[in-house]
């Protein structure tokens, strides 16, 4: 059984919908991410779903995954996009995502930055701090335009997941206090050429709880009571991203329940809400294909060694992250323990321990599931490899989104000087 239903065994073979996984890595070579385009489009459409009785506008958080096929199959569906630097923001607008529906949540934007979000009329500044503010404030004068802003809110809410992405307590650098939030929009209301239009939250990543969506809701719900009555006018309340996905056996509150939850924290406050999901429309509709390259004998373990590594999936050695490892042939039943390793020279190199998988030989093909979230986007060159290549895959088609580069492009890159 696969967790991603747009990855199905048919006659005991791994598909990406309608095509059979090998017929893709004869033609590409691996490792590869494989993405369904149905996947993303029926999730995102959820999403649409859940939150149909809200003013909602869904923005896609592109940091999840940014490839302008991804992006434009949301824009196609009408989202908008969550981004966090300039380089998002002309991906956003490349794929066809109108600038009024881009949300800019970077942590420490630069003046170069901010003055290309301003020139491309974005819909709202997510502001993590006062001298950003400032800073926006005096660009946005010297251009003679509005900033529209929201301020990025620290509920102190823990989120209850990996500490590395959680981000709503207040040890976290994220975001004002909420304690010292009045101050600060009384301050944002006295700059010029801003205009302070919303609230914003994120508490953190891959939650599986509701609750500290919950808590985090009421505590932003009091926070846009408060602020009306101070005199600002609170039209827009940003509930973040972070609702998880199932890697192994956890058990997901579904998107209806989410919307729920923010219906009943915030519905009363009558505002637009925008949510950011990032993961849970690309987590579960992507997978990196590898090949066995050896199995290795050690002393006390069974390695099996892929073609794919740490820099084409850092999640395993960053957050411990759990990956399902699958043989996309499973005709031969038999199991074995492995450590299931790539070819970076780094101990942390290592997908899984202990894991049982299909008996497998050198060239078999591997899917390391759920990886189209958090993958690419996060993959390097560390060893001198190459990126590997992305796939699309709708009904009986597939497409590459990306290319793998070749060793020439890459070294290319690089310039001696003369006086080396
Ligand atoms: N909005 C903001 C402001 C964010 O910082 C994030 C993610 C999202 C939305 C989307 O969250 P999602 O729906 O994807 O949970 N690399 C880590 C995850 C980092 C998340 C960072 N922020 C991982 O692989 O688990």
């Amino acid at each position: 059984m696969t967790i991603q239903t747009h990855f199905p065994y048919i006659s005991s073979k791994m598909f990406a919908e309608n095509v059979a996984i090998s017929d893709i890595a004869k033609q590409v070579g691996t490792p590869f991410y494989c993405y369904s385009n149905t996947a993303i489009s029926q999730n995102f459409k959820g999403y649409q779903q859940a939150f149909s009785e809200q003013d909602t506008l869904i923005c896609y958080a592109v940091k999840a995954n940014s490839n302008q096929a991804v992006l434009s199959t949301l824009a196609k569906l009408g989202s908008g996009a969550d981004v966090v630097s300039e380089g998002e923001i002309r991906r956003a607008l490349a794929a066809g995502i109108p600038a009024d529906k881009i949300v800019y949540s970077g942590v420490a934007k630069v003046e170069s930055e901010i003055e290309y979000a301003l020139n491309q009329g974005i819909f709202q500044f997510n502001v993590e701090s006062e001298p950003e503010l400032e800073l926006i404030s005096q660009i946005a004068t010297r251009l003679n335009t509005t900033a529209a802003i929201a301020f990025r809110i620290n509920p102190d809410v823990c989120a209850n997941t990996h500490a590395k992405i959680s981000t709503g307590k207040a040890e976290n650098k994220f975001g004002v206090p909420i304690s010292k939030a009045r101050l600060a929009y009384k301050q944002a209301a006295s700059l010029p050429n801003i205009k302070v239009q919303g609230v914003d939250v994120h508490i953190g990543s891959q939650l599986t709880q509701l609750a500290p969506f919950e808590e985090a809701y009421k505590r932003i719900a009091q926070l846009v009571t408060d602020l009306t009555e101070d005199g600002h006018e609170i039209s827009v309340i940003d509930i973040g991203g972070g609702l998880g996905i199932t890697y192994s056996d956890e058990v997901i509150p579904s998107k209806k329940e989410y919307a729920a939850v923010a219906k009943a924290q915030l519905g009363h406050l009558a505002c637009k809400i925008i949510v950011e999901p990032g993961r849970s429309l690309l987590g579960n509709a992507g997978i990196i294909v590898s090949s066995v390259v050896l199995i290795k004998t050690g002393e006390e373990r069974q390695f099996l060694m892929l073609d794919a590594g740490m820099n084409d999936l850092i999640r395993p050695s960053m957050y411990d992250a759990h990956h399902e490892i699958l043989a996309v042939d499973t005709t031969n039943t038999a199991q074995k323990i492995y450590d299931v390793v790539g070819p970076v020279c780094e101990t942390g190199d290592t997908f899984s321990k202990s894991r049982q998988v299909n008996e497998s030989k050198s060239g078999d093909l591997i899917a390391i599931m759920s990886c189209g979230a958090y993958g690419a986007v996060m993959a390097s060159t560390y060893n001198t490899r190459m990126l590997a290549p992305e796939v699309m895959v709708k009904d009986n088609e597939f497409a590459i989104v990306r290319a793998r580069p070749t060793y020439e492009e890459v070294i290319n890159a690089d310039s001696v000087p003369s006086w080396v």
